[in-house]
C-alpha cells in the first residue's frame, strides 16, 4: 500500500483521489476492527457495527486526501500519514451521523444507503457519533501516528480547535438557529456559519499534512488561506447540488436545504450567483498553491473537483 502511494510521478488526479480512498478504507477498517487496544476492555458488537456502517464503503474520502496530499507535498507519506488523515475522516463521518439525527437534518439516506439513526436506532447513532470523535484522538494521540510527540500534541490541538465548538460544532449550532431565526442570516453571517460547520475541517485537513510534512510559516499561512478558501467552496457546490443533483449521484436526499430554511448563499444568491461565487473561490484557491510550483497539481485538481462534482 505505502509503494503504491509513494508511486507520484504521472498519477492523475481520479487516480490518485482511488488509491488514497482504498488505502483509508484498508486503515479504517483496520482501526475498527474486532482486536482491542490496550486499555480497551470489550467493543459492543452492535456499536461497533453501527461506527463501521457510519465509515466504511462510502464518501469521497476528500478530507484523507488532503491531509495525504499536503503531506506529500514536503515528501512525507506512509501510515503515520495515512493515520492522521484517517483520524480527520473519523470527525467527518461522526459529524454526518449525528447532522442525519432526527433532532438536526432529520435525513434518512446518507452515501446511498440508510442513515445510521434508521439503520440502527437513535441512540445508537449518538453512540457510534461519540465513538468515532473519540476514535479520532485515540488514533491521533498514539506513537504509531508520528514519532514526535510535540507533533502529535500539534495534530491533536488543531484538530480539537477545528471540530469543536469555535469550528465545526459551532458552525452546525449556528445552521440549526439560522432555520428558525426571525431575520434572514446576513451574506458575512452565511459565510461564517459555512467557514465553520465545513470548511474548518477541511483546513484543517491542509493544516494536519502540512504540520506532518514539517511546513515553515509561510508555506503554513499559503496553505491555510488554500483550506479556508477551498473549504468554502466545498460547502457552496454541496449546497448547489442540494438543489440541482439527484438522489442517485450524491447519495443523500436533496431539496432538503430550501424545505428546512437553511441559510445558503443559493437561497440569497441564486443559482448562478452562488456558482460564480464558487468559480471565484476556486481561483484563489488555485493561486495560493503557487509557491508549491508543479507538486501542488493534485491540489489543483482537488480543487477544481470540489467546484464541479456530481456528488
Ligand atoms: C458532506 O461532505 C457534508 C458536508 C460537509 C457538506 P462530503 O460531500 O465530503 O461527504 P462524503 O464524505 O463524500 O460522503
Ligand atoms: C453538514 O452540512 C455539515 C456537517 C456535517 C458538519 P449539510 O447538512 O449541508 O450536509 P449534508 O448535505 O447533509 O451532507
Ligand atoms: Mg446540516
Ligand atoms: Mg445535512
Ligand atoms: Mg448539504
Amino acid at each position: 500500500m505505502v509503494n503504491e502511494m509513494s508511486e507520484r510521478a504521472d498519477d492523475g488526479f481520479q487516480h490518485r483521489l482511488v488509491t488514497v480512498a482504498q488505502a483509508v478504507e484498508r486503515t479504517l477498517a483496520s482501526l475498527l476492527g474486532d482486536p482491542l487496544l490496550p486499555g480497551e476492555m470489550f467493543r459492543p458488537v452492535r456499536l461497533m457495527e453501527a461506527m463501521r456502517h457510519a465509515s466504511l464503503a462510502g464518501g469521497k474520502r476528500l478530507r484523507p486526501f488532503l491531509v495525504v496530499e499536503t503531506a506529500g507535498l514536503f515528501g512525507a507519506q506512509g501510515e503515520g500519514v495515512l493515520r492522521a488523515a484517517c483520524a480527520v475522516e473519523l470527525v467527518h463521518c461522526y459529524s454526518l451521523v449525528h447532522d442525519d439525527l432526527p433532532a438536526m437534518d432529520d435525513d434518512d439516506l446518507r452515501r446511498g444507503r440508510p442513515a445510521v439513526h434508521k439503520a440502527f436506532d437513535e441512540a445508537t447513532a449518538i453512540l457510534a457519533g461519540d465513538g468515532l470523535l473519540t476514535y479520532a484522538f485515540d488514533v491521533l494521540a498514539d506513537p504509531a501516528t508520528h514519532p514526535d510527540a510535540r507533533i502529535r500534541a500539534d495534530l491533536v490541538l488543531a484538530l480539537a480547535r477545528a471540530a469543536g465548538m469555535g469550528g465545526m460544532v459551532g458552525g452546525q449550532a449556528l445552521d440549526l438557529a439560522a432555520e428558525k431565526a426571525k431575520e434572514p442570516l446576513t451574506h458575512d453571517e452565511i459565510l461564517r456559519l459555512q467557514a465553520m460547520k465545513t470548511g474548518a475541517l477541511l483546513a484543517v485537513s491542509v493544516r494536519m499534512g502540512a504540520l506532518i510534512g514539517g511546513a515553515d510559516r509561510a508555506q503554513l499561512q499559503a496553505l491555510e488561506h488554500f483550506g479556508r478558501v477551498l473549504g468554502a467552496a466545498f460547502q457552496i457546490a454541496d449546497d448547489i447540488l442540494d438543489e440541482t443533483g439527484t438522489e442517485e449521484q450524491v447519495g443523500k436526499r436533496i431539496g432538503k436545504d430550501a424545505d428546512r430554511n437553511k441559510a445558503t448563499l443559493v437561497r440569497t444568491l441564486g443559482l448562478e450567483g452562488a456558482r460564480q461565487t464558487c468559480d471565484r473561490l476556486v481561483e484563489e484557491a488555485i493561486a495560493a498553491l503557487v509557491p508549491f510550483g508543479e507538486r501542488a497539481d493534485c491540489l489543483r485538481q482537488a480543487t477544481s473537483f470540489v467546484a464541479s462534482r456530481s456528488s
